[in-house]
Protein backbone atom coordinates (compact mmCIF):
# COMPACT_ATOMS: atom_id res chain seq x y z
CA UNK A 1 0.00 0.00 0.00
CA UNK A 2 1.03 3.83 -0.73
CA UNK A 3 -0.46 4.73 2.75
CA UNK A 4 -0.43 3.24 6.30
CA UNK A 5 -3.57 5.10 7.16
CA UNK A 6 -6.48 6.40 5.26
CA UNK A 7 -7.29 10.28 5.30
CA UNK A 8 -10.16 9.61 7.43
CA UNK A 9 -8.75 7.87 10.60
CA UNK A 10 -6.11 9.49 12.16
CA UNK A 11 -6.92 10.61 15.68
CA UNK A 12 -5.65 11.85 19.35
CA UNK A 13 -4.49 7.90 19.73
CA UNK A 14 -2.35 8.24 16.89
CA UNK A 15 -0.13 11.15 18.58
CA UNK A 16 3.24 10.87 18.16
CA UNK A 17 3.04 8.41 15.92
CA UNK A 18 4.10 8.69 12.03
CA UNK A 19 1.82 7.95 9.44
CA UNK A 20 1.84 7.61 5.15
CA UNK A 21 -1.24 9.53 3.37
CA UNK A 22 -2.06 9.43 -0.04
CA UNK A 23 -5.13 11.33 -1.84
CA UNK A 24 -5.66 14.72 -3.60
CA UNK A 25 -5.13 18.13 -2.73
CA UNK A 26 -8.49 19.28 -1.11
CA UNK A 27 -7.63 23.04 0.27
CA UNK A 28 -4.70 24.83 0.36
CA UNK A 29 -3.88 27.97 3.02
CA UNK A 30 -0.92 29.48 3.89
CA UNK A 31 -1.11 31.10 7.06
CA UNK A 32 2.34 33.38 7.02
CA UNK A 33 5.21 31.11 7.09
CA UNK A 34 2.94 27.74 7.67
CA UNK A 35 0.72 26.02 4.54
CA UNK A 36 -1.83 23.67 5.30
CA UNK A 37 -2.93 21.30 3.00
CA UNK A 38 -6.02 19.43 3.26
CA UNK A 39 -5.42 16.10 1.91
CA UNK A 40 -8.54 13.71 1.18
CA UNK A 41 -9.52 10.45 -0.03
CA UNK A 42 -12.49 8.28 0.32
CA UNK A 43 -12.93 8.04 3.90
CA UNK A 44 -12.48 11.24 4.69
CA UNK A 45 -9.92 14.91 4.91
CA UNK A 46 -6.79 15.33 6.93
CA UNK A 47 -4.54 18.92 7.79
CA UNK A 48 -1.11 18.44 6.20
CA UNK A 49 1.14 21.45 8.05
CA UNK A 50 4.06 22.49 6.57
CA UNK A 51 6.76 24.20 8.55
CA UNK A 52 9.66 25.86 7.32
CA UNK A 53 11.03 25.82 11.06
CA UNK A 54 10.71 22.10 10.81
CA UNK A 55 11.85 20.66 7.25
CA UNK A 56 12.68 23.58 4.47
CA UNK A 57 12.83 21.57 1.56
CA UNK A 58 9.63 20.11 1.93
CA UNK A 59 8.37 23.55 2.70
CA UNK A 60 9.40 24.66 -0.30
CA UNK A 61 7.88 22.07 -2.64
CA UNK A 62 4.76 22.01 -0.68
CA UNK A 63 4.09 25.50 -2.69
CA UNK A 64 3.86 23.75 -5.86
CA UNK A 65 0.38 21.36 -4.66
CA UNK A 66 -2.40 23.11 -6.15
CA UNK A 67 -5.84 22.07 -6.46
CA UNK A 68 -6.29 18.04 -6.75
CA UNK A 69 -2.77 17.32 -6.90
CA UNK A 70 -2.39 13.69 -6.30
CA UNK A 71 0.30 13.39 -3.10
CA UNK A 72 1.69 10.90 -0.99
CA UNK A 73 2.92 12.33 2.23
CA UNK A 74 4.89 10.99 5.33
CA UNK A 75 4.60 12.88 8.79
CA UNK A 76 4.33 12.41 12.42
CA UNK A 77 0.81 12.75 14.02
CA UNK A 78 0.51 15.80 16.22
CA UNK A 79 -2.20 17.37 18.56
CA UNK A 80 -3.88 20.31 16.92
CA UNK A 81 -3.31 23.71 18.90
CA UNK A 82 -5.92 25.06 21.07
CA UNK A 83 -8.53 26.70 19.22
CA UNK A 84 -7.88 25.31 16.22
CA UNK A 85 -9.91 21.72 16.78
CA UNK A 86 -12.15 21.26 14.07
CA UNK A 87 -15.12 19.28 15.67
CA UNK A 88 -16.90 18.83 12.38
CA UNK A 89 -13.95 16.18 10.80
CA UNK A 90 -13.96 12.91 12.30
CA UNK A 91 -9.60 13.89 11.86
CA UNK A 92 -9.92 17.60 13.17
CA UNK A 93 -7.98 17.04 16.52
CA UNK A 94 -5.15 16.43 14.94
CA UNK A 95 -2.51 17.66 11.83
CA UNK A 96 0.60 15.80 10.43
CA UNK A 97 3.48 17.52 10.12
CA UNK A 98 4.51 16.63 6.90
CA UNK A 99 8.49 15.03 6.65
CA UNK A 100 8.11 13.89 3.14
CA UNK A 101 6.33 14.73 0.46
CA UNK A 102 6.14 13.00 -2.86
CA UNK A 103 4.23 14.21 -5.96
CA UNK A 104 2.50 11.24 -7.49
CA UNK A 105 0.72 13.15 -10.10
CA UNK A 106 -0.62 16.98 -10.35
CA UNK A 107 -3.14 17.95 -11.98
CA UNK A 108 -4.80 20.36 -14.10
CA UNK A 109 -7.00 23.83 -12.94
CA UNK A 110 -9.73 21.45 -12.52
CA UNK A 111 -13.21 23.00 -14.38
CA UNK A 112 -15.29 23.51 -11.08
CA UNK A 113 -14.62 23.90 -7.56
CA UNK A 114 -15.60 20.46 -5.79
CA UNK A 115 -18.38 22.16 -3.84
CA UNK A 116 -21.46 20.63 -3.28
CA UNK A 117 -23.09 24.13 -3.91
CA UNK A 118 -22.27 23.67 -7.38
CA UNK A 119 -23.72 26.04 -10.29
CA UNK A 120 -22.08 24.42 -13.00
CA UNK A 121 -24.13 23.16 -16.19
CA UNK A 122 -25.20 18.89 -15.78
CA UNK A 123 -23.12 19.16 -19.41
CA UNK A 124 -19.91 20.48 -17.89
CA UNK A 125 -20.47 17.80 -14.65
CA UNK A 126 -20.74 15.27 -17.32
CA UNK A 127 -17.83 15.73 -19.27
CA UNK A 128 -15.51 15.68 -16.02
CA UNK A 129 -17.57 13.01 -14.43
CA UNK A 130 -14.30 11.82 -13.08
CA UNK A 131 -14.41 15.28 -11.09
CA UNK A 132 -17.90 15.63 -10.58
CA UNK A 133 -18.21 12.34 -8.81
CA UNK A 134 -14.99 13.33 -6.34
CA UNK A 135 -17.93 15.27 -4.73
CA UNK A 136 -18.92 13.99 -1.49
CA UNK A 137 -22.35 13.96 -2.53
CA UNK A 138 -21.68 12.25 -5.75
CA UNK A 139 -19.19 9.81 -3.26
CA UNK A 140 -21.99 9.23 -0.84
CA UNK A 141 -24.77 8.78 -3.77
CA UNK A 142 -22.87 6.33 -5.38
CA UNK A 143 -22.37 4.49 -2.18
CA UNK A 144 -25.84 4.33 -0.91
CA UNK A 145 -26.68 2.85 -3.88
CA UNK A 146 -24.46 0.30 -3.68
CA UNK A 147 -25.76 -0.87 -0.22
CA UNK A 148 -29.07 -0.74 -1.93
CA UNK A 149 -27.92 -3.39 -4.43
CA UNK A 150 -26.36 -5.23 -1.52
CA UNK A 151 -29.45 -5.48 0.79
CA UNK A 152 -31.34 -6.69 -2.17
CA UNK A 153 -28.68 -9.25 -3.31
CA UNK A 154 -28.52 -10.48 0.21
CA UNK A 155 -32.35 -10.24 0.86
CA UNK A 156 -33.43 -11.79 -2.11
CA UNK A 157 -30.55 -14.82 -1.39
CA UNK A 158 -32.11 -15.36 1.88
CA UNK A 159 -35.74 -16.03 0.29
CA UNK A 160 -33.57 -18.67 -1.90
CA UNK A 161 -33.69 -16.75 -5.08
CA UNK A 162 -31.30 -17.28 -7.99
CA UNK A 163 -29.60 -14.38 -10.02
CA UNK A 164 -29.29 -15.47 -13.46
CA UNK A 165 -27.73 -13.16 -16.28
CA UNK A 166 -29.83 -13.07 -19.44
CA UNK A 167 -28.87 -12.03 -23.07
CA UNK A 168 -28.17 -8.50 -24.11
CA UNK A 169 -27.62 -8.93 -27.60
CA UNK A 170 -31.55 -10.46 -28.25
CA UNK A 171 -35.13 -10.07 -29.81
CA UNK A 172 -37.02 -6.87 -29.19
CA UNK A 173 -38.77 -6.86 -25.43
CA UNK A 174 -42.19 -5.04 -25.86
CA UNK A 175 -42.30 -2.43 -23.09
CA UNK A 176 -43.52 0.85 -24.81
CA UNK A 177 -40.68 2.34 -26.06
CA UNK A 178 -38.34 2.12 -29.48
CA UNK A 179 -35.63 0.18 -29.47
CA UNK A 180 -31.85 0.16 -29.64
CA UNK A 181 -30.87 -2.35 -32.46
CA UNK A 182 -27.35 -3.69 -32.84
CA UNK A 183 -26.42 -4.73 -36.56
CA UNK A 184 -25.09 -8.39 -37.30
CA UNK A 185 -21.70 -8.51 -39.23
CA UNK A 186 -22.33 -12.17 -39.36
CA UNK A 187 -25.77 -12.50 -40.28
CA UNK A 188 -26.38 -9.67 -42.99
CA UNK A 189 -29.31 -7.56 -42.93
CA UNK A 190 -30.43 -8.57 -39.41
CA UNK A 191 -30.59 -6.76 -36.05
CA UNK A 192 -30.16 -7.70 -32.28
CA UNK A 193 -32.51 -5.72 -30.10
CA UNK A 194 -30.83 -4.67 -26.67
CA UNK A 195 -33.35 -5.65 -23.93
CA UNK A 196 -36.02 -3.09 -22.90
CA UNK A 197 -36.44 -5.65 -19.76
CA UNK A 198 -35.58 -9.42 -19.44
CA UNK A 199 -39.21 -10.01 -19.66
CA UNK A 200 -39.28 -12.76 -22.01
CA UNK A 201 -36.35 -14.79 -20.67
CA UNK A 202 -37.25 -14.59 -17.09
CA UNK A 203 -40.58 -15.85 -17.99
CA UNK A 204 -38.97 -18.73 -19.60
CA UNK A 205 -36.99 -19.43 -16.59
CA UNK A 206 -40.17 -20.24 -15.03
CA UNK A 207 -40.71 -22.19 -17.54
CA UNK A 208 -37.11 -24.34 -17.02
CA UNK A 209 -37.89 -24.55 -13.36
CA UNK A 210 -35.89 -22.37 -11.88
CA UNK A 211 -38.58 -21.20 -9.55
CA UNK A 212 -37.19 -18.04 -7.99
CA UNK A 213 -34.76 -15.83 -10.31
CA UNK A 214 -34.03 -12.17 -9.65
CA UNK A 215 -31.19 -10.00 -11.61
CA UNK A 216 -29.94 -6.78 -11.16
CA UNK A 217 -29.82 -5.93 -14.46
CA UNK A 218 -29.50 -3.32 -17.54
CA UNK A 219 -32.51 -1.82 -19.37
CA UNK A 220 -32.31 -0.03 -22.55
CA UNK A 221 -35.05 1.95 -23.95
CA UNK A 222 -34.91 4.79 -27.22
CA UNK A 223 -37.20 7.01 -25.49
CA UNK A 224 -38.05 10.48 -24.97
CA UNK A 225 -35.71 11.19 -21.48
CA UNK A 226 -36.89 13.31 -18.54
CA UNK A 227 -35.46 13.87 -15.12
CA UNK A 228 -36.51 10.26 -14.12
CA UNK A 229 -36.13 8.62 -17.40
CA UNK A 230 -32.46 7.56 -18.91
CA UNK A 231 -31.79 5.57 -22.10
CA UNK A 232 -30.19 2.22 -20.08
CA UNK A 233 -31.43 2.03 -16.68
CA UNK A 234 -30.89 -0.36 -14.42
CA UNK A 235 -33.90 -2.42 -12.89
CA UNK A 236 -34.02 -5.20 -9.80
CA UNK A 237 -36.16 -7.79 -11.88
CA UNK A 238 -37.76 -11.17 -10.15
CA UNK A 239 -39.99 -13.46 -11.04
CA UNK A 240 -41.32 -16.74 -8.95
CA UNK A 241 -43.36 -19.92 -9.96
CA UNK A 242 -46.65 -20.64 -8.36
CA UNK A 243 -47.47 -17.68 -6.75
CA UNK A 244 -50.29 -14.97 -6.44
CA UNK A 245 -50.46 -11.44 -6.03
CA UNK A 246 -50.05 -11.58 -2.26
CA UNK A 247 -46.77 -13.51 -2.37
CA UNK A 248 -46.01 -10.67 -4.62
CA UNK A 249 -46.77 -8.01 -2.54
CA UNK A 250 -45.28 -9.83 0.61
CA UNK A 251 -41.75 -10.57 -0.53
CA UNK A 252 -41.37 -7.16 -2.06
CA UNK A 253 -42.78 -5.15 1.16
CA UNK A 254 -39.97 -7.42 3.06
CA UNK A 255 -37.40 -6.07 0.71
CA UNK A 256 -38.82 -2.11 0.41
CA UNK A 257 -38.88 -2.18 4.01
CA UNK A 258 -36.18 -3.76 5.13
CA UNK A 259 -33.97 -1.28 2.06
CA UNK A 260 -35.37 2.06 4.47
CA UNK A 261 -34.33 0.51 7.36
CA UNK A 262 -30.90 -0.71 6.66
CA UNK A 263 -30.39 2.05 3.96
CA UNK A 264 -31.68 5.13 6.47
CA UNK A 265 -33.04 3.55 9.49
CA UNK A 266 -36.32 4.27 8.81
CA UNK A 267 -39.58 1.93 9.61
CA UNK A 268 -42.03 1.32 7.00
CA UNK A 269 -44.53 -0.03 8.30
CA UNK A 270 -46.00 -3.25 5.86
CA UNK A 271 -48.56 -4.24 4.86
CA UNK A 272 -48.62 -1.26 2.18
CA UNK A 273 -51.87 0.52 1.65
CA UNK A 274 -53.37 -0.75 -1.82
CA UNK A 275 -55.54 0.97 -4.12
CA UNK A 276 -57.57 0.33 -7.09
CA UNK A 277 -56.57 2.12 -10.44
CA UNK A 278 -59.58 3.67 -10.76
CA UNK A 279 -60.28 4.98 -6.68
CA UNK A 280 -56.27 6.45 -7.56
CA UNK A 281 -57.74 8.25 -10.34
CA UNK A 282 -60.87 9.57 -8.29
CA UNK A 283 -58.92 10.82 -5.25
CA UNK A 284 -55.94 11.67 -6.85
CA UNK A 285 -55.99 12.28 -10.69
CA UNK A 286 -53.21 9.94 -11.44
CA UNK A 287 -52.21 6.22 -11.40
CA UNK A 288 -49.22 7.51 -9.30
CA UNK A 289 -50.78 9.37 -6.66
CA UNK A 290 -48.43 11.39 -3.94
CA UNK A 291 -50.15 10.80 -1.09
CA UNK A 292 -47.81 12.98 1.71
CA UNK A 293 -50.55 15.63 1.54
CA UNK A 294 -54.40 15.92 0.85
CA UNK A 295 -56.22 18.21 -1.27
CA UNK A 296 -58.09 14.86 -3.00
CA UNK A 297 -59.97 15.38 -6.17
CA UNK A 298 -64.54 15.48 -5.15
CA UNK A 299 -67.01 15.13 -7.55
CA UNK A 300 -69.44 17.79 -8.07
CA UNK A 301 -71.56 16.56 -10.71
CA UNK A 302 -74.58 15.44 -8.80
CA UNK A 303 -74.52 18.87 -7.14
CA UNK A 304 -74.53 20.46 -9.94
CA UNK A 305 -76.61 18.50 -12.32
CA UNK A 306 -79.51 20.74 -12.54
CA UNK A 307 -77.12 23.32 -12.78
CA UNK A 308 -77.91 26.69 -15.10
CA UNK A 309 -74.13 27.28 -15.95
CA UNK A 310 -74.28 26.37 -19.56
CA UNK A 311 -70.83 24.91 -19.89
CA UNK A 312 -71.25 22.89 -16.92
CA UNK A 313 -74.57 21.96 -18.08
CA UNK A 314 -73.48 20.97 -21.54
CA UNK A 315 -70.23 19.23 -20.28
CA UNK A 316 -73.06 16.78 -17.87
CA UNK A 317 -75.21 16.04 -20.78
CA UNK A 318 -72.63 14.91 -23.05
CA UNK A 319 -71.37 12.18 -20.67
CA UNK A 320 -68.57 14.44 -18.82
CA UNK A 321 -68.13 15.50 -15.39
CA UNK A 322 -67.45 18.50 -13.24
CA UNK A 323 -64.30 17.92 -10.78
CA UNK A 324 -62.87 19.68 -8.32
CA UNK A 325 -59.46 20.83 -5.53
CA UNK A 326 -59.44 22.60 -2.86
CA UNK A 327 -56.42 24.89 -3.26
CA UNK A 328 -56.15 25.94 0.73
CA UNK A 329 -55.21 29.19 1.55
CA UNK A 330 -54.84 30.30 -2.23
CA UNK A 331 -57.89 32.64 -1.92
CA UNK A 332 -55.90 35.61 -2.09
CA UNK A 333 -53.86 34.75 -5.76
CA UNK A 334 -53.29 37.46 -7.71
CA UNK A 335 -55.19 37.81 -10.83
CA UNK A 336 -52.28 37.20 -13.01
CA UNK A 337 -51.13 34.07 -10.50
CA UNK A 338 -54.83 32.91 -11.43
CA UNK A 339 -54.30 33.58 -15.29
CA UNK A 340 -51.17 31.43 -14.57
CA UNK A 341 -52.89 28.41 -13.03
CA UNK A 342 -55.72 28.73 -15.95
CA UNK A 343 -52.93 28.65 -18.67
CA UNK A 344 -51.37 25.40 -16.97
CA UNK A 345 -54.80 23.88 -16.62
CA UNK A 346 -54.99 24.69 -20.87
CA UNK A 347 -51.59 23.34 -20.81
CA UNK A 348 -52.68 20.00 -19.11
CA UNK A 349 -55.61 19.41 -21.74
CA UNK A 350 -58.38 21.31 -19.95
CA UNK A 351 -60.75 23.36 -21.61
CA UNK A 352 -60.85 26.02 -19.19
CA UNK A 353 -60.69 26.23 -15.27
CA UNK A 354 -62.98 27.83 -13.03
CA UNK A 355 -62.66 29.18 -9.68
CA UNK A 356 -64.72 29.99 -6.40
CA UNK A 357 -63.00 31.45 -3.90
CA UNK A 358 -64.25 31.10 -0.21
CA UNK A 359 -64.43 34.51 1.63
CA UNK A 360 -66.40 36.09 4.08
CA UNK A 361 -68.00 32.81 4.99
CA UNK A 362 -69.16 32.11 1.33
CA UNK A 363 -67.80 31.46 -2.22
CA UNK A 364 -67.52 33.82 -4.68
CA UNK A 365 -65.73 34.69 -7.90
CA UNK A 366 -66.70 35.85 -11.96
CA UNK A 367 -69.43 33.33 -12.33
CA UNK A 368 -70.53 32.86 -8.91
CA UNK A 369 -74.16 34.33 -10.36
CA UNK A 370 -75.10 31.31 -12.50
CA UNK A 371 -75.05 29.25 -9.12
CA UNK A 372 -77.84 28.55 -6.71
CA UNK A 373 -77.25 29.58 -3.24
CA UNK A 374 -78.09 25.87 -2.69
CA UNK A 375 -75.23 25.06 -4.80
CA UNK A 376 -72.87 27.10 -3.82
CA UNK A 377 -73.69 25.63 -0.13
CA UNK A 378 -73.35 22.31 -1.04
CA UNK A 379 -70.05 22.63 -3.24
CA UNK A 380 -68.42 24.77 0.27
CA UNK A 381 -69.27 21.62 1.91
CA UNK A 382 -68.39 19.01 -0.33
CA UNK A 383 -65.28 20.85 -0.73
CA UNK A 384 -64.56 21.25 2.78
CA UNK A 385 -63.76 24.65 2.18
CA UNK A 386 -62.53 26.82 4.67
CA UNK A 387 -61.65 30.73 4.86
CA UNK A 388 -59.15 31.89 2.60
CA UNK A 389 -59.30 28.81 0.33
CA UNK A 390 -59.95 28.36 -3.38
CA UNK A 391 -61.48 26.17 -5.25
CA UNK A 392 -60.40 24.78 -8.76
CA UNK A 393 -63.06 23.71 -11.14
CA UNK A 394 -62.85 21.50 -13.88
CA UNK A 395 -65.58 20.44 -16.47
CA UNK A 396 -64.70 18.00 -19.19
CA UNK A 397 -64.49 14.49 -20.23
CA UNK A 398 -63.55 12.37 -17.18
CA UNK A 399 -59.79 11.37 -18.21
CA UNK A 400 -59.16 15.55 -18.80
CA UNK A 401 -61.16 16.28 -15.92
CA UNK A 402 -59.05 13.80 -13.12
CA UNK A 403 -55.78 14.29 -15.36
CA UNK A 404 -55.70 18.12 -15.02
CA UNK A 405 -56.60 18.27 -11.72
CA UNK A 406 -53.92 15.64 -10.84
CA UNK A 407 -51.50 17.70 -12.29
CA UNK A 408 -52.44 20.90 -10.29
CA UNK A 409 -52.67 19.60 -7.33
CA UNK A 410 -49.19 18.31 -7.15
CA UNK A 411 -48.53 21.56 -8.73
CA UNK A 412 -49.82 23.47 -5.85
CA UNK A 413 -48.67 21.50 -2.96
CA UNK A 414 -45.18 21.35 -4.40
CA UNK A 415 -45.27 25.53 -5.08
CA UNK A 416 -46.76 25.80 -1.14
CA UNK A 417 -44.21 23.53 0.51
CA UNK A 418 -47.33 21.21 1.81
CA UNK A 419 -45.11 18.20 0.89
CA UNK A 420 -43.04 16.23 3.94
CA UNK A 421 -40.00 15.54 2.01
CA UNK A 422 -39.49 13.52 5.28
CA UNK A 423 -42.37 11.62 4.96
CA UNK A 424 -42.63 8.41 2.98
CA UNK A 425 -45.97 7.24 1.76
CA UNK A 426 -46.11 3.51 -0.44
CA UNK A 427 -49.14 2.68 -2.16
CA UNK A 428 -49.45 -0.75 -4.01
CA UNK A 429 -51.91 0.51 -7.23
CA UNK A 430 -54.06 -2.57 -8.67
CA UNK A 431 -57.06 -3.21 -10.64
CA UNK A 432 -55.44 -1.40 -13.95
CA UNK A 433 -57.00 -2.09 -17.22
CA UNK A 434 -55.50 -4.75 -18.97
CA UNK A 435 -55.89 -2.68 -22.44
CA UNK A 436 -55.76 1.40 -23.25
CA UNK A 437 -57.30 2.86 -26.29
CA UNK A 438 -55.51 4.09 -29.17
CA UNK A 439 -57.59 6.45 -30.74
CA UNK A 440 -55.14 7.34 -33.44
CA UNK A 441 -54.33 3.79 -34.73
CA UNK A 442 -57.85 2.85 -33.88
CA UNK A 443 -56.70 -0.58 -31.93
CA UNK A 444 -56.01 -1.63 -28.09
CA UNK A 445 -52.81 -1.56 -26.80
CA UNK A 446 -51.43 -3.40 -23.53
CA UNK A 447 -51.38 -1.30 -20.41
CA UNK A 448 -48.34 -3.17 -18.56
CA UNK A 449 -46.70 -5.48 -21.80
CA UNK A 450 -48.99 -7.96 -23.43
CA UNK A 451 -47.55 -11.12 -21.36
CA UNK A 452 -49.90 -9.69 -18.28
CA UNK A 453 -53.26 -12.14 -17.39
CA UNK A 454 -56.60 -10.82 -16.45
CA UNK A 455 -58.78 -11.13 -13.51
CA UNK A 456 -60.29 -14.67 -14.29
CA UNK A 457 -64.13 -13.44 -13.58
CA UNK A 458 -63.08 -10.47 -16.73
CA UNK A 459 -61.86 -13.27 -19.25
CA UNK A 460 -65.50 -13.54 -21.11
CA UNK A 461 -65.20 -9.87 -21.47
CA UNK A 462 -62.46 -10.92 -24.00
CA UNK A 463 -65.02 -12.08 -26.56
CA UNK A 464 -66.45 -8.70 -26.46
CA UNK A 465 -66.20 -5.50 -27.59
CA UNK A 466 -65.92 -3.56 -24.08
CA UNK A 467 -62.48 -4.19 -24.02
CA UNK A 468 -62.05 -1.18 -21.78
CA UNK A 469 -63.96 -3.19 -18.34
CA UNK A 470 -61.03 -5.92 -18.99
CA UNK A 471 -59.33 -5.36 -14.96
CA UNK A 472 -55.14 -6.55 -15.49
CA UNK A 473 -53.59 -8.83 -12.68
CA UNK A 474 -50.78 -5.94 -12.54
CA UNK A 475 -49.80 -3.87 -10.15
CA UNK A 476 -47.22 -0.90 -9.19
CA UNK A 477 -45.38 0.34 -6.29
CA UNK A 478 -45.90 3.95 -6.36
CA UNK A 479 -44.07 5.73 -3.61
CA UNK A 480 -43.90 9.82 -2.70
CA UNK A 481 -45.85 10.16 -6.55
CA UNK A 482 -43.59 7.85 -8.23
CA UNK A 483 -43.83 4.79 -10.31
CA UNK A 484 -40.95 2.61 -8.69
CA UNK A 485 -41.83 -0.96 -9.41
CA UNK A 486 -44.17 -2.75 -12.00
CA UNK A 487 -45.26 -6.83 -12.05
CA UNK A 488 -48.34 -8.74 -13.02
CA UNK A 489 -49.61 -12.32 -12.78
CA UNK A 490 -48.34 -13.92 -16.18
CA UNK A 491 -50.28 -15.50 -18.92
CA UNK A 492 -48.85 -18.99 -18.94
CA UNK A 493 -50.98 -21.09 -21.59
CA UNK A 494 -50.43 -20.39 -25.52
CA UNK A 495 -54.28 -20.25 -26.33
CA UNK A 496 -54.85 -16.95 -24.03
CA UNK A 497 -51.40 -15.69 -24.83
CA UNK A 498 -52.38 -15.92 -29.00
CA UNK A 499 -55.77 -14.47 -27.90
CA UNK A 500 -54.31 -11.24 -26.44
CA UNK A 501 -51.70 -10.84 -29.33
CA UNK A 502 -54.88 -10.77 -31.72
CA UNK A 503 -56.30 -8.11 -29.44
CA UNK A 504 -53.64 -5.96 -29.57
CA UNK A 505 -53.26 -6.55 -33.82
CA UNK A 506 -51.07 -9.09 -34.16
CA UNK A 507 -51.86 -11.35 -36.26
CA UNK A 508 -50.87 -15.07 -35.68
CA UNK A 509 -47.92 -14.93 -38.02
CA UNK A 510 -46.40 -11.62 -36.68
CA UNK A 511 -47.15 -13.40 -33.23
CA UNK A 512 -45.33 -16.18 -34.12
CA UNK A 513 -42.60 -14.64 -35.67
CA UNK A 514 -41.93 -12.74 -32.74
CA UNK A 515 -42.47 -14.53 -29.68
CA UNK A 516 -43.05 -18.25 -31.00
CA UNK A 517 -40.45 -19.19 -28.76
CA UNK A 518 -42.08 -17.93 -25.48
CA UNK A 519 -45.34 -19.48 -27.13
CA UNK A 520 -43.88 -22.54 -27.78
CA UNK A 521 -42.17 -23.06 -24.34
CA UNK A 522 -45.59 -22.58 -22.87
CA UNK A 523 -46.73 -25.95 -24.55
CA UNK A 524 -43.64 -27.64 -22.92
CA UNK A 525 -45.00 -27.45 -19.06
CA UNK A 526 -45.27 -23.78 -18.24
CA UNK A 527 -45.95 -22.95 -14.55
CA UNK A 528 -48.05 -20.04 -13.19
CA UNK A 529 -45.99 -17.65 -12.94
CA UNK A 530 -45.44 -13.92 -11.84
CA UNK A 531 -42.77 -10.84 -11.20
CA UNK A 532 -42.43 -7.28 -10.63
CA UNK A 533 -39.42 -5.20 -11.64
CA UNK A 534 -38.04 -2.10 -9.43
CA UNK A 535 -36.85 0.80 -11.40
CA UNK A 536 -33.31 0.72 -9.25
CA UNK A 537 -32.22 4.50 -10.39
CA UNK A 538 -35.61 5.65 -9.04
CA UNK A 539 -35.63 3.95 -6.28
CA UNK A 540 -32.11 5.54 -4.71
CA UNK A 541 -33.11 8.53 -5.67
CA UNK A 542 -35.65 8.39 -2.68
CA UNK A 543 -32.83 8.25 -0.31
CA UNK A 544 -30.41 10.91 -1.83
CA UNK A 545 -33.45 12.99 -2.07
CA UNK A 546 -31.95 13.91 -5.60
CA UNK A 547 -34.19 15.84 -8.14
CA UNK A 548 -32.82 13.32 -11.26
CA UNK A 549 -31.92 9.94 -11.10
CA UNK A 550 -28.55 11.05 -12.86
CA UNK A 551 -27.05 11.96 -9.96
CA UNK A 552 -27.60 8.23 -8.84
CA UNK A 553 -25.85 6.77 -12.11
CA UNK A 554 -22.15 6.66 -12.06
CA UNK A 555 -21.96 7.82 -15.95
CA UNK A 556 -25.58 8.53 -17.03
CA UNK A 557 -26.21 10.40 -20.55
CA UNK A 558 -27.81 13.74 -20.97
CA UNK A 559 -31.18 14.65 -22.22
CA UNK A 560 -30.03 14.07 -25.91
CA UNK A 561 -28.95 10.12 -24.96
CA UNK A 562 -25.26 11.84 -25.32
CA UNK A 563 -22.52 10.89 -22.54
CA UNK A 564 -20.41 14.07 -23.16
CA UNK A 565 -17.39 12.27 -21.56
CA UNK A 566 -16.61 9.35 -23.94
CA UNK A 567 -18.74 11.42 -27.07
CA UNK A 568 -20.94 8.81 -27.51
CA UNK A 569 -22.97 8.40 -30.09
CA UNK A 570 -20.23 9.20 -31.92
CA UNK A 571 -19.58 8.50 -36.05
CA UNK A 572 -17.80 4.90 -37.27
CA UNK A 573 -15.15 3.83 -39.69
CA UNK A 574 -16.89 3.74 -43.00
CA UNK A 575 -14.98 0.44 -43.19
CA UNK A 576 -16.61 -0.95 -39.84
CA UNK A 577 -20.32 -0.09 -41.70
CA UNK A 578 -19.30 -1.84 -44.50
CA UNK A 579 -18.33 -4.74 -42.20
CA UNK A 580 -21.92 -4.47 -40.65
CA UNK A 581 -23.65 -4.07 -44.50
CA UNK A 582 -24.74 -0.49 -43.64
CA UNK A 583 -24.89 2.30 -46.15
CA UNK A 584 -25.15 5.59 -44.56
CA UNK A 585 -27.76 7.56 -45.91
CA UNK A 586 -27.21 10.90 -47.22
P1 LIG B 1 -41.71 -1.38 -16.46
O1 LIG B 1 -41.56 -1.06 -17.88
O2 LIG B 1 -42.86 -0.74 -15.74
O3 LIG B 1 -41.90 -2.96 -16.25
O4 LIG B 1 -40.36 -1.04 -15.69
C1 LIG B 1 -40.20 -1.30 -14.32
C2 LIG B 1 -39.67 -0.08 -13.59
O5 LIG B 1 -38.48 0.39 -14.19
C3 LIG B 1 -38.38 1.81 -14.04
N1 LIG B 1 -38.19 2.43 -15.38
C4 LIG B 1 -37.26 3.36 -15.66
N2 LIG B 1 -36.32 3.95 -14.91
C5 LIG B 1 -35.49 4.83 -15.49
N3 LIG B 1 -35.51 5.14 -16.81
C6 LIG B 1 -36.42 4.56 -17.63
N4 LIG B 1 -36.41 4.86 -18.94
C7 LIG B 1 -37.35 3.63 -17.07
N5 LIG B 1 -38.37 2.88 -17.57
C8 LIG B 1 -38.85 2.17 -16.53
C9 LIG B 1 -39.66 2.27 -13.38
C10 LIG B 1 -40.61 1.11 -13.64
O6 LIG B 1 -41.60 1.01 -12.65
N6 LIG B 1 -40.83 -6.24 -17.45
C11 LIG B 1 -41.67 -5.34 -16.70
C12 LIG B 1 -41.73 -5.70 -15.24
C13 LIG B 1 -42.55 -6.93 -14.95
O7 LIG B 1 -43.67 -7.07 -15.48
O8 LIG B 1 -42.07 -7.76 -14.14
C14 LIG B 1 -41.10 -3.91 -16.83
O9 LIG B 1 -40.02 -3.69 -17.31
O10 LIG B 1 -39.43 2.43 -11.99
Amino acid sequence: MLRTHTCGELNKKNIGKEATLAGWVHKRRDHGELIFIDVRDAYGITQLVFDPKENRSMHEKAHELKSEYVIQVKGVVRERPAGTVNKKLPTGEIEVLAGALDILNPSLTPPFELDDALTVSDEARLKYRYIDLRRPNMQKNIRLRHKVNSFMRSFLEKNNFVEVETPILTRSTPEGARDYLVPSRLNPGKFYALPQSPQLFKQILMVSGLDRYFQIVRCFRDEDLRKDRQPEFTQLDLEMSFVTEDDIFELSEGLISGVFKAVSGIDIPTPFTRLKYAEAMERFGTDKPDGRFGMELTDLSGILKNTKFNIFKKTLEKGGTIRAINAKGYSKLSRSALDALIAKSKDYGAGGLAYLKCEKGKLSSNIDKFFEAGELDSIKEKAKAEEGDLILIVADKKAIALGVLGSLRLEIAKESNLIDENKVNLFWITDFPLFKRNDEENRWDSEHHPFTACKEEDAKLLDGKDLGRVRARSYDLVINGQEIASGSIRIHRRDLQEKIFKIIGLDKEEANRRFGFLMDAFQYGAPPHAGIAFGLDRFTTIFTKSVSIRDVIAFPKTQKAVCPMTGAPSDVDDKQLKELHIKKSK
